[in-house]
């Protein structure tokens, strides 16, 4: 707990990492999936001879290496970053247990990266034979890496029975292998394929676009109809290996969900269900426009709609990625560490022996007041920071003073008194349980209700 804490006013930490891992969804799923695209569609116009294809998968696979390339590349740093600022604590939990796993991704990444680059700089410079085996090098390393990074995904949301009965034992390696292929494995690693096929055919419309259809009417044609098939497996599957993940979320966290749904109408279930229903509608919504305007017209198919399939794909990626989001809450790493770094077994130890005793960012006359009851605005806020902000801000995202509002003193520490029991009590399952000493929930009471009767500074006043 003695990480510093990163504040991020008005959208606070978690949606610097949704936005970052949203474009990195998608940008990495093309990586994979663009990755079988180019040799399947090479093998294709080699077998018939068609030079007119070559031409047209050869500037697709410039497009592909800068996209995958710099963006992915640059996005995938850009979540280490985020979430080794936002929650330090569990991110050296994924390191600690996962490292061999990181290595041998960063070892297919090496391979893919080469590969991709390989693979465009020698057009017409290999014999065909050589060159597609580059493709194909390049598809099965970067598939490869989903296959690795996949298990530490889910990981997080399912880390599964015995990993968890060896956590924090110093004997965790032991589990090693049932944490990587964790309960959701499989359906996650199923679904994440679909995705990257969607997408590659999604992007290779984006190249097929900009074939003119006057001129070359028929290989236009060909192509965008060729690109769209590439959607069929997500739209017949999806549903299937959807329910199936659904299906391997233990009993437990499914519960908690519930809970929300019969205690919070507001809160949980309409977030979950406004996302599961947005990733439902954009998805429906790319299948009708691939089919009626890209398959059924392919020849006048244009930039703009391209455009607009890739929008409702990033649409459709952000809804999913939140109400998977929403699911894990009000954990970080399933059923072992909350989202704001305290782990499950910590909890009776904080609540005994204070949350802040051991913690290094309390000045020694901070401290000294916390104990003789002078101010505690100070303890009250490095509460606040260390156990609420990962989830709320002050003014912006899920605003604590917007949600406090209207309550006073007894009011809050009723809250705070249900949150405090909230391991016995369902109301809030979705929050962690507010761990600490009386005086330290005391002072966080002060510095709430502080915070709520403060006038709001605005601009100019
Ligand atoms: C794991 C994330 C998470 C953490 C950590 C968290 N909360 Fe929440 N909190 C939520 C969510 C989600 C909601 C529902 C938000 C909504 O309805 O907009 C919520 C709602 C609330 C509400 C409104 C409840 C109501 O009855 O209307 C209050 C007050 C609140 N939180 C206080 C706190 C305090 C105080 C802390 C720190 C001790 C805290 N929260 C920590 C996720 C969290």
């Amino acid at each position: 707990m003695n990480y510093p804490f990163w504040d991020v006013p008005l959208i606070g930490s978690g949606w610097v990492i949704g936005t970052i891992a949203i474009f990195h969804v998608v940008i990495s799923h093309f990586a994979i999936g663009g990755g079988f695209y180019l040799p399947i569609a090479e093998r294709k116009a080699l077998a018939e001879g068609r030079a007119d294809w070559m031409e047209i998968l050869r500037n697709h696979s410039r497009f592909f290496l800068i996209l995958t390339g710099v963006f992915g590349a640059v996005s995938g740093v850009g979540i280490w970053f985020s979430i080794g600022l936002a929650h330090p604590e569990a991110t050296s939990t994924l390191i600690h247990n996962f490292v061999f796993a990181w290595a041998i991704e960063w070892v297919f990444f090496v391979v893919e990266l080469t590969a991709a680059a390989v693979y465009y700089y020698t057009w017409g410079k290999l014999d065909s034979r050589t060159h597609l085996k580059v493709g194909w090098v390049y598809a099965l390393s970067s598939w490869m890496s989903l296959v690795i990074i996949n298990g530490i995904l889910t990981f997080m949301l399912t880390p599964g029975e015995r990993w968890l009965s060896v956590a924090g034992s110093g004997n965790e390696a032991s589990a090693f292998w049932s944490a990587f292929f964790n309960p959701t494995y499989w359906p996650s690693l199923f679904l994440r394929t679909l995705v990257m096929i969607s997408l590659a055919g999604i992007f290779a419309l984006f190249t097929a676009a900009a074939i003119d259809g006057y001129e070359r009417p028929q290989l236009k044609t060909e192509i965008v109809r060729w690109s769209s098939r590439w959607l069929v497996p997500s739209f017949v599957l999806m549903p299937f290996f959807f329910a199936w993940y659904l299906f391997s979320v233990p009993e437990s966290q499914r519960q908690l969900l519930q809970l929300g749904i019969s205690t919070i109408g507001q809160g949980t279930f309409t977030q979950v269900t406004r996302a599961a229903l947005v990733s439902v509608m954009t998805s429906a919504t790319i299948v009708a426009i691939v089919y009626f305007v890209a398959y059924k017209q392919a020849r006048s198919f244009s930039r703009g709609w391209a455009w607009t399939i890739l929008l409702l794909a990033v649409a459709a990626t952000a809804a999913t990625e939140q109400a998977r989001e929403m699911l894990r809450k009000p954990y970080v790493i399933g059923n072992h560490m909350y989202s704001n770094g305290i782990r499950t077994s910590e909890v009776a130890s904080f609540n005994e022996a204070g949350y802040l005793t051991n913690s290094i960012w309390l000045r020694e006359d901070e401290r000294r007041s916390l104990q003789d009851g002078g101010s505690r605005l100070a303890a009250g806020e490095l509460i606040f920071r260390g156990q609420c902000a990962s989830c709320h801000t002050r003014d912006g995202y899920r605003s604590m003073r917007r949600l406090l509002q209207g309550r006073n003193r007894q009011a809050i520490e009723n809250l705070l008194g249900v949150l405090h029991r909230s391991e016995a009590n369902s109301t809030y399952r979705f929050m962690p349980p507010l761990v600490g000493s009386k005086q330290e929930i005391e002072a966080l009471a002060d510095y709430l209700e502080n915070m709520v009767t403060e006038p709001v500074r605005t601009a100019g006043l």
